[in-house]
């Protein structure tokens, strides 16, 4: 029995465990970056076009599942082709050190891209109904079944209403072996993370389209395993996303059992608690989902350990408005997207920092709850920002300002960052926490998987807003656990964190 709790605890980094870690890559046993089947069909259902030209920070903005100017604007081939390319797909190639090196669309854990996306859809246009799996590389879908089976997931998400009128809904899974091979035990939390990136990029070409999209943490996962075609064991499923409305799905079919066969291509090394916390985690069916969901408040941030202003000094944030932020259209912010390696010292300006903040983290439309903190409480380490003086904040987004809780340097960022000194070197770093125990005791292990998706969405939301500007740059990075905790209590004390981004001017 693997409690999220305890599960966290265990695979918390500390300095001590990194000075004596004797871990070595193996590299004559790399995984490959992505999912081999050895006999499906694969067919292209359609090419990839520019999505709509809407700018990066409305995409990245929308609270809700409804975009501002929704419509129930039909899906067809080169639609779903297109949300899966800019959400998984390789979206450049580039020659580093005279190798050829495919880049995604959504940055991931140590480059190792072991997040799938499954399209489960019912006839759209020029494309059959069916439940394919994307191929990030070719842009083609590999063919698991023919018919409608958009029921069996609306079944297993407890009738969630998002899933019961999508025309399509992409399904999010890791193959843990393609991150754990670096990362080990902490693959279960990267399976969040980097599935939570892939997901801001879909929300914000979904959304970009005017299609309802939103994020569905509440389904039993067995259903959906087997939909697939999964070995749960190997591959865990994550996450649904509606895409579209206005297509009621019909009634479940039964679901016979396939196994296609996955070529291998390494060794595969078990680690068990990776599993196991996934399995503890799972729901058992459609009811207990929609029980499970039913168990959040109107008012998401009651009793969930997160933590309204208190009486610290405030910064208020002036953010641009729309007509005069970056216009820069999503389809462009996802492909010129990468992830910084170094920064400059010099400051970034405090409106270009609020833009960012505001429309990054105005909350993640889920199943649970609609924008706001949800059940995180964001901070921020400012080293570099116009007019705000370097310290350690609080942002609250609904009040759209920082409340200073203490001070903070370059030196001790790094630090906390598990020792990476580039993070200093960002103009700001973002915390995302959550209160584990809480989150626990009142949703239990899958409150913890919705934490950690939501931490991941807003890390994608982040890089997103960060490259929607010309002069922004910014990575997500790891870091010792409880330092962080320690440096941001008191008002962090019943905290842990879930994600940091950096941000700043590229060097
Ligand atoms: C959640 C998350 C955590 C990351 N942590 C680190 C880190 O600790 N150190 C680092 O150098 N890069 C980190 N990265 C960046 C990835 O290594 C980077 O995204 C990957 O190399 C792919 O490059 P790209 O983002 O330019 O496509 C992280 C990325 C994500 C999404």
């Amino acid at each position: 029995m693997t409690d999220a709790r305890e599960y966290h605890e265990r695979t918390k980094h500390t300095p001590r465990q990194f000075r004596e870690m004797d871990f070595e890559l193996d590299f004559d046993n790399q995984p490959r970056p992505s999912k081999v089947y050895a006999d499906l069909p694969r067919q292209s259902l359609g090419a990839v076009v520019d999505p709509p030209p809407t700018p990066t920070l409305a995409a990245v903005a929308s609270a809700t599942a409804d975009p501002a100017g929704r419509s129930d604007t039909a899906m067809g081939g080169d639609d779903l082709t297109t949300v899966c390319h800019y959400a998984n797909g390789v979206t450049k190639t580039l020659e580093r050190g005279g190798q050829e090196v495919a880049f995604r669309a959504a940055s991931c854990t140590g480059k190792l891209y072991h997040v799938d996306c499954y399209a489960v859809c019912g006839d759209l246009g020029g494309v059959d109904a069916g439940v394919y799996q994307y191929d990030p590389e070719s842009d083609a879908f590999h063919v698991l079944r023919e018919g409608d089976y958009r029921g069996v997931l609306a079944a297993a998400a407890g009738g969630q209403a998002g899933v019961a009128e999508a025309p399509v809904t992409v399904v999010a899974t890791s193959t843990w072996w393609r991150n754990a091979w670096k990362y080990r035990d902490r693959t279960y939390r990267h399976a969040f993370w980097d599935s939570g990136s892939v997901i801001a990029n879909l929300l914000a070409v979904a959304h970009a389209g005017g299609r309802r999209a939103e994020v569905v943490a509440g389904f039993a996962d067995r259903p959906v395993v087997d939909l697939l075609g999964l070995d749960p064991e190997d591959e865990g499923t994550l996450a649904l996303v509606p895409v579209g409305a206005g297509d009621p799905v019909p009634d479940a079919p039964t679901v016979d059992r396939i196994d296609p066969a996955v070529v291998l291509d390494s060794d595969p090394v078990d680690y068990p608690l990776v599993h196991e916390a996934w399995a503890e985690s799972t729901l058992a069916d459609g009811d207990a989902a929609r029980a499970w969901r039913r168990r959040f408040p109107d008012d998401a941030s009651a009793g969930l350990g997160t933590h309204a202003p208190g009486d610290g000094d405030r910064v208020d944030l002036d953010p641009v408005d729309a007509e005069t932020a970056s216009a820069r259209p999503v389809g462009n912010t996802i492909r010129r997207r990468g992830s910084s390696r170094e920064y400059s010292h010099d400051a970034i300006s405090d409106r270009l920092f609020a833009t960012v903040l505001d429309r990054a983290l105005a909350g993640v439309p889920t199943d649970c709850f609609d924008g706001g903190d949800g059940v995180l409480d964001h901070y921020c380490l400012v080293h570099g920002v116009d007019d705000i003086p370097s310290g350690a904040y609080q942002y609250h987004p609904d009040e759209g300002c920082l409340e200073r809780l203490g001070d903070t340097d370059r030196e001790t960022a790094g630090d906390l960052a598990a020792g990476q000194a580039v993070v200093g070197d960002a103009a700001v770093n973002v915390y995302t926490m959550a209160d584990v125990d809480a989150l626990v005791d009142r949703f239990g292990n899958r409150g913890y998987r919705l934490a950690q998706l939501q931490a991941g969405v807003e890390l994608g939301r982040l890089y997103l807003a960060s490259y929607a500007h010309r002069r922004l740059g910014g990575r997500g990075f790891t870091f010792f656990d409880d330092l962080v905790t320690d440096h941001l209590s008191p008002r962090a004390a019943n905290q842990t964190p879930m994600t940091l981004f950096a941000f700043g001017q590229p060097a």
